[in-house]
């Protein structure tokens, strides 16, 4: 099976996921893995997960947490996922992949899951007392949703590249162990914008857990709050348009930012922009991003205005999803000596 990942309808089989972590995707999310799959679900059999399992590993208000998954769902639709093509479901409505995640603990080593760098930061962040036993083992049930599935390509942002190098570990060690039964996956990341960095601090990663909200640009705000933050982007005092990582890391994101949203090279936006300031560079970003953000934005309020009709299309899916995982299981389960009923 590991040489043979693909679906029933002949297609290679897809799985990614975001975390439910608050109402709003962010641009890093946007341009580092959903506009990517929005474009590959034509060609794979695609699988995207709300995964609000994951999004428990850190304190939650439960009222909150049940907004945001069905937020995060909304957004999937409205950026582009047809759930008729690709099946969108909730983590939680597809018991496999806890049961999975937990048979992948039994073979995963303490110190390698210790290693993990995002736990390391996170863990850092909250202290030994109050950092879970579940964001400890977070990357494996990472791994376990994947490999339920069968998945050949993880489309995700750089941050994530570690977690699916581990779940390739597990899938090899549990064929090796256990007979052939998961496909080992790859990670798939845009190239040049698998990494999208703070608009106040760019060389930092842009992300929901940064000190101050200022340098994130969240989907579902208003176009004067992203405006706002766009006006106010760190630049630096050279003045000249140019991509350059190293030199001019807050002109380069911007840039980087720019050209994904607007389906150009950073190359014909330099000589675009050649001769002009930042503030042109940068009125020219705020409506770019308003351009994919603004029918985004419309379209997931209409979505959430009808949370029934919402709830009846993840429950469908996650029935399409689950029959998918139990084939998965129950192999593993046989393989592993767990007698099933
Ligand atoms: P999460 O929810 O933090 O992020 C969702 C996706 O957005 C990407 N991303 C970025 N890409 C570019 N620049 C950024 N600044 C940026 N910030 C976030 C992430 O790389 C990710 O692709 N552990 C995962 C969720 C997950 C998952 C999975 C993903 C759980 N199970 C199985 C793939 C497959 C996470 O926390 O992503």
């Amino acid at each position: 099976m590991s040489t043979a990942p693909v679906s029933p309808s002949g297609k290679p089989i897809l799985f990614s996921g975001m975390q439910p972590s608050s109402d709003s995707l962010h641009l890093g999310n946007y341009v580092g893995a959903l506009k990517q799959w929005v474009q590959m679900q034509e060609d794979y059999e695609a699988f995207f997960c709300v995964v609000n399992l994951h999004a428990i590993t850190v304190p939650q208000d439960p009222e909150k947490l049940k907004a945001s998954t069905r937020a995060t769902a909304a957004q999937y639709i409205a950026a582009g996922i047809d759930p008729e093509k690709s099946t969108l479901f909730v983590q939680s409505q597809v018991s496999g992949h806890a049961e999975l995640a937990w048979a992948l603990n039994t073979i995963t080593g303490f110190g390698e899951a210790g290693r993990m760098t995002q736990f390391k930061d996170k863990s850092q962040r909250f202290g030994a007392d109050t950092t879970s036993v579940g964001l400890f083992t977070y990357p494996v049930l990472m791994a376990a949703d994947i490999l339920l599935y069968q998945a050949a390509t993880v489309p995700v942002g750089e941050d994530q590249r570690q977690h699916v190098e581990l779940t390739r570990d597990l899938a090899t060690r549990f064929n090796s162990r256990f007979g052939d039964t998961f496909t080992v996956p790859v990670a798939q990341m845009p190239k040049g914008a698998a990494k999208i960095y703070d608009l106040q601090e760019p060389t930092a990663k842009m992300s929901k857990s940064a000190d101050s909200p200022s340098g994130l640009l969240s989907l579902l705000d208003e176009p004067g709050v992203n405006k706002k933050k766009i006006m106010r982007a760190v630049t630096d005092d050279d003045g000249e348009i140019r991509f350059d990582r190293e030199a001019k890391p807050g002109v380069s994101n911007l840039l980087t930012i720019y050209a994904e949203l607007a389906g150009q090279s950073v190359e014909s936006l330099e000589s675009e922009y050649a001769g002009k300031g930042y503030g042109d560079l940068k009125k020219g970003l705020v409506e770019v991003v308003e351009s994919v953000f603004g029918p985004i934005r419309t379209r997931t309020a209409e979505l959430l205005a009808d949370p029934a009709e919402l709830d009846r299309i993840l429950a469908g899916n996650a029935d399409r999803a689950n029959e998918a995982a139990q084939a998965t299981l129950r192999t593993v389960y046989d393989r592993m000596g767990l007698i099933s009923r």
